[in-house]
């Protein structure tokens, strides 16, 4: 059986497939047209965020019986084109979660100190230190929106930093146990989490309904002076609500690893990204040796034992 991997792989992974008898080939940063020539070939895709699998190209994976995502996010692949063919997505959301929450701390706790400026003062020489008075994240109630892998691991790290969580998920059911065991309050309505947080961090899934989430209606709700962080999909907040809200003063600080083109085209995303009050990051997100290593096992394993269930 042979197997197309489009984004860029960890040797291991390659190596593990090998090993099971696959063929694996590397056909990297390939256009959509020629991905839907050769298609046929193969029996499995693997990809990461750059490629997109569109139903054109799953219409012409005749032998085509698993897409594998190498981590969470799903949005660029036709998934309802996929099931309507009885191909099986695969992804391994678990092995990049722990990255993906550290990078969200991380970029929280720079949003607070300023650092990025702080470090750039003093590289051009300037002794700044009472310029920079930033905020102390324990006692600050901080909202997860979206309580999945990636939020909820955020949410138990907040906790133990001290902050007071308050977590919104449109699944409510699931919602109240999750939040309350791990110490969390968990709000009645995205709005009421808006309301009350100081910083709020979102870890949806990019789908038709968290398009625009957060959007020029409700991101009035948020308290002035508040924190933004996204390290989800840019699609999920609306862009010029966020820069409305980061020029009426809204935010203090927004701190961005994803965008809206990637990498960013447009001069508005430009502008964004290089707004005094905001981080922005190139999707860095999953980009640990850790994650890496842990997605190419995990990865290896499901779509080997994917493709043996498809052969029996
Ligand atoms: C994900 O969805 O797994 C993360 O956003 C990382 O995406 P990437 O694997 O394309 O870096």
């Amino acid at each position: 059986m042979k197997i197309l991997v489009c984004d860029p792989m960890p040797e291991d992974f390659k190596k593990i497939l090998e090993d099971k008898g696959y063929e694996v080939c590397y056909l990297l940063k390939q256009s959509s047209s020629t991905l839907k020539e050769v298609i046929s070939e193969y029996d499995a895709v693997v990809v990461r965020s750059s490629t997109k699998i569109t139903s054109d190209i799953i219409e012409a994976g005749s032998k085509l019986k698993v897409i594998a995502r190498a981590g969470a996010g799903l949005d660029n692949i036709d998934v309802e084109a996929a099931n309507k063919k009885g191909i099986r997505v695969i992804n391994v959301p678990e092995a990049v979660a722990n990255a993906v929450a550290e990078l969200t701390l991380g970029l929280i706790l720079s949003l607070l100190r300023s650092l990025p400026n702080a470090v750039e003062s003093l590289r051009m020489a300037r002794w700044e230190k009472h310029t920079f008075i930033g905020r102390e994240l324990a006692g600050m109630t901080v909202g997860v929106v979206g309580m999945g892998n990636i939020g909820s691991l955020v949410a138990k790290k907040l906790l133990a930093l001290g902050a007071n969580v308050i977590t919104y998920r449109r699944n409510k059911l699931l919602l109240e146990s999750d939040s309350a065991k791990i110490g969390a309050r968990s709000a009645k309505s995205l709005e009421e989490l808006l309301k009350v947080s100081e910083i709020v961090t979102l870890h949806v899934p990019y789908t038709k309904e968290t398009h625009h989430l957060l959007n020029s209606k409700n991101i009035t709700l948020m308290q002035k002076g508040s924190y933004l962080v996204n390290t989800s999909r840019a699609w999920v907040v609306e862009g010029k609500a966020l820069i409305k809200a980061l020029s009426d003063g809204t935010f203090e600080g927004v701190a961005i690893d994803v965008h809206y083109n990637e990498p960013p085209q447009e001069d508005w995303e430009w502008q964004l990204i290089r707004h005094p009050k905001v981080i922005a990051t190139p999707h860095i997100g999953a980009q640990t040796w850790e994650a890496r290593t842990r997605t190419s096992i995990l990865l290896a394993e499901k779509l080997a034992y994917e493709l043996q269930k498809a052969k029996s």
